[in-house]
């Protein structure tokens, strides 16, 4: 009997996707490897969140003004480091790019100093307005900053 090669690759390719014959990867590859600068904003995440969550209470403002310094601390020590977006964009943009970041986090930065004099002068409310205004802050800078989530 004649074997024809063809049809034959095509019930095997039906029988096993070709997907189902490669071997399997493994989950973490998926996911982006933990920049330096990652981890560093991860810490300072649990600055912010405790500071949100407290800043309505003039008890608390001593410890809020610790919040404050270390999240100070934690930015600026992020100044010092690149953006893993920045190995995305075209060669001849990266220069601005990273400029534009290291502009956006001090403006940030310098952010901190009327929300200190908030909590210093126990002006709550006003520190509340501030940290909202930080937040959206935050929001625009990870959108223009942070490398897009791979699906
Ligand atoms: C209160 C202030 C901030 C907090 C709490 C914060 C928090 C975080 C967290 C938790 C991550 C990592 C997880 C994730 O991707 O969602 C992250 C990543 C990042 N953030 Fe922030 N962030 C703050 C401000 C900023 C500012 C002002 C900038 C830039 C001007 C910025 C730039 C970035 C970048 C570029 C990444 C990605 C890390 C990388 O490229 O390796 N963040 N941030």
């Amino acid at each position: 009997m004649k074997t024809r090669p063809l049809p034959c690759l095509l019930a095997l390719l039906l029988l096993f996707p070709a997907a189902s014959l490669l071997p399997a990867q493994p989950k973490t590859e998926a996911k982006a490897p933990e920049t330096e600068l990652h981890k560093l904003m991860e810490k300072n995440n649990g600055a912010w969140r405790k500071l949100r969550r407290q800043a309505a209470d003039a008890a608390s403002n001593a410890a809020s003004l610790e919040l404050v310094a270390a999240l100070r601390e934690g930015l600026t020590k992020a100044l010092a480091l690149n953006p893993a977006k920045a190995d995305d964009v075209p060669a001849a943009d990266r220069e601005k790019f990273i400029a534009a970041y290291r502009t956006r986090l001090k403006e940030f930065i310098a952010q901190l100093d009327p929300l200190e004099a908030a909590f210093k002068s126990n002006d709550n409310a006003g520190a509340q307005a501030l940290i909202a205004k930080l937040g959206a802050r935050q929001k625009d800078d990870h959108k223009e900053f942070r490398r897009p989530e791979k699906e």
